[in-house]
């Protein structure tokens, strides 16, 4: 008989499947949620003498205590405050963009809320681009080098931008949130929160306005839910692959590269293929043959 938490398990299982990258949990259920007790498993007695014989058998070094998996996360985030306004010169593009730049790395409080050897990420690429990927905000790589997807996710973005005949100069790479919110735990990457990203919204809105791509990429549920407001983020199984709107640009709905990595599949990887030659399509690029058939088997 399936209990409670098994249901909600499942609920998560499925949304996982979905898409859904990461689950924000507010303040109020997390306080209702117990800590999970780690589980400990009896460890048969191993002599120093068998463990020995068997590294050299399977010629590896003895294996490490994993470490222990992280439980849920829960930050107090003090209330921000209002999103700025921003009301840009009467200039040329590229004179917009370097005064929106200095604005977000001189906004109080992006720089009170970072991390104190993190740096702000303001995002990269043409000024004319067609193409604007968003994520929903950086993680340390890009924290630590001010440039966004440059870690591991970044490296797959990369793959995914030149698989559609284009290099990372040609397309425009920005996060929703300027700042790497601030985790309570060494590791890992906390999703950022509504408010966080509400906060930040008035910049990404102005880049979007400068640049004007002619297609906007939202890579993933919390990217989704910052755009689109939070209860897409639920819904991000029927909205991925699909088109729609923000501030009159189309928006498509796909994977953020770091859910691929995760679920490194054939179906995923022509999932978002195929939400990726939309974008293509719309953007009249040349889609060859070979780009069609994609990881089809
Ligand atoms: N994930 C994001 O959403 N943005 C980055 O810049 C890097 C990882």
């Amino acid at each position: 008989m399936s209990t409670g938490l098994d249901a909600v398990y499942d609920e998560l299982k499925r949304l996982q499947k979905e898409g859904l990258d990461r689950v924000y949990i507010n303040d109020s259920t997390a306080s209702l949620l117990k800590p999970i007790e780690p589980k400990v498993i009896p460890v048969k007695h191993i002599s120093a003498q068998d463990t020995a014989a068997l590294a050299d058998l399977i010629d590896k070094p003895t294996p490490r205590a994993e470490p222990a998996k992280p439980t849920i996360s829960v930050v107090e985030i003090e209330p921000l405050p209002e999103a700025p306004t921003i009301q840009l010169p009467d200039d040329a593009p590229i004179a917009q963009l370097k005064w929106l730049e200095e604005s977000v790395q001189k906004c109080a409080t992006c720089n009170e809320r970072k991390n104190e050897d993190e740096q702000l990420v303001f995002g990269n690429g043409a000024i004319d681009a067609d193409i604007l990927f968003c994520g929903d905000a950086p993680g340390t790589d890009e924290a630590m080098s001010g440039l966004p997807f440059v870690g591991a996710a970044g490296q797959l973005l990369d793959k995914i931008i030149k698989a559609m005949g284009l290099d990372r100069e040609k397309v425009y790479c920005t996060n929703l949130l300027k700042w790497r919110p601030k985790n309570d735990k060494p590791y890992g990457n906390r999703p950022p929160t509504q408010e966080e990203m509400a906060f930040c919204l008035p910049y990404l809105e102005a880049q979007i306005d400068i640049i004007q791509p002619k297609v906007i990429v939202a890579l993933g549920n919390n990217t989704v839910g910052g755009l689109l407001g939070e209860e897409t983020k639920r819904k991000f199984g029927s909205l991925r692959g699909q088109w729609d709107t923000f501030h009159d640009i189309p928006l498509m709905i796909t994977f953020h590269p770091s859910y691929l990595q995760r679920n490194d599949t054939l179906k995923t990887k022509r999932m978002a293929w195929e939400d990726l030659l939309a974008v293509m399509g719309k953007v009249d690029l040349p889609i060859s043959e070979k780009q069609q058939g994609y990881f089809l088997k």
